[in-house]
């Protein structure tokens, strides 16, 4: 009998092609913001599980798959999933990186344009019939040549921005402790800094670090009352790494200009929040990754490490590579 594989998410059948004939699929469906009731009757039977960003896989959830032979997460990020608890089990864990990174990156470069020309506003005024002429000092945003650009987190999505944002003319420094401590090298045009001089430095700060306990919360109240009045805030990373109600005083209260957000916390956030009704906040609803020929990608690589972990054998991008030497 084929292995059975829980699919946490519908996804579309053409991006499942090479699980075809290969397990038998169980899945929730394509909106599920958890783990789907109708799926906890397979957990027990399943050795495969494909997992995305809104699930938790944690110890719970863990303990009620004793067949689990491979944990296949659809996202770069592995936040969701207890990656040393999948290792004590002896269960690797794959993600899908790499082919995320243009993306991810354009809609950096995206958002810090409309957050620096006052895209969503200016939209807003021309479609309210607000835009009676041209005006010589209306809707005025700011120059991005020599401007400063921070990244916090130089990884492959870190460093396709930046070399983006060099055609835009801003010059480029970052703050990331793999660089500080020598483990990785810094990409040309930059200028490494310490997290202090990235608060206090940065024109537009840009986030592009994992979710872990140490940047869980770090740009706090006091790291965005380090930061320039000026500067304007861009989350591609996850939601918790900002401290949100922090941000809403430093948006409303003018400790920042602005900020544009891609993930938030809580994550969605619920339409009643605060932040929508902020003029100078942007909130898109986690779709850096949001291509179709990305989410094929993704999808595809998902079903490569799934099948590689049914079969026994190395996943392709594997993020506790540990469990095959214990
Ligand atoms: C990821 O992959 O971690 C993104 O947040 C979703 O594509």
């Amino acid at each position: 009998m084929k292995p059975l594989v829980v699919l946490t998410h519908a996804l579309p059948a053409e991006w499942l092609t090479s699980l075809a004939g290969e397990a038998r699929l169980v899945s929730g469906p394509a909106d599920a913001s958890g783990l789907a009731p109708a799926l906890e009757p397979y957990l027990g039977e399943a050795e495969g599980l494909l997992s995305m960003l809104t699930i938790p896989v944690r110890s719970e959830l863990l303990a009620r798959m004793p067949r689990l032979r491979v944990v296949s997460n659809m996202a770069a990020g592995v936040d969701n999933v207890d990656v040393a608890e999948c290792t004590r089990r002896g269960i690797p864990v794959g993600n899908t990186p790499d082919v995320l990174t243009d993306a991810t990156a354009d809609l950096t470069l995206a958002l810090l344009l409309a957050a620096a020309r006052n895209l969503p506003q200016a939209m807003a005024d021309a479609r309210a019939g607000h835009w009676k002429t041209w005006l010589p000092a209306g809707w005025l945003g700011v120059d991005l040549q020599d401007a400063v650009l921070g990244i916090l987190g130089m990884g492959r999505i870190g460093r396709a921005v930046a070399a983006r944002a060099r055609g835009f003319g801003l010059r480029i420094i970052f703050y990331d402790t793999g660089v500080a401590d020598g483990r990785k090298m810094p990409p040309p045009d930059t200028e490494a800094v310490s997290f202090e001089e990235l608060l206090t430095r940065s024109d537009f700060l840009s986030l592009h670090c994992p979710l872990t306990e140490k940047t869980r919360g770090l740009i706090d109240e006091l790291a965005l009352r380090k930061m320039k009045p000026t500067a304007i805030l861009i989350n591609m990373a996850r939601g918790p790494v900002v401290v949100t109600d922090a941000l809403q005083r430093a948006l409303q209260e003018g400790w920042i200009a602005g900020a544009a957000l891609d993930v938030t916390d809580p994550e969605p956030l619920p339409p009643a929040h605060p932040l929508y009704s902020l003029p100078n906040c942007i909130i898109l609803p986690h779709i850096g990754s949001a291509t179709v020929g990305t989410r094929r990608k993704m999808a595809q690589i998902a079903c490569e490490n799934l099948l590689a972990g049914l079969h026994g054998k190395p996943l392709p991008y594997c993020v506790n590579p540990q469990v095959y030497s214990t």
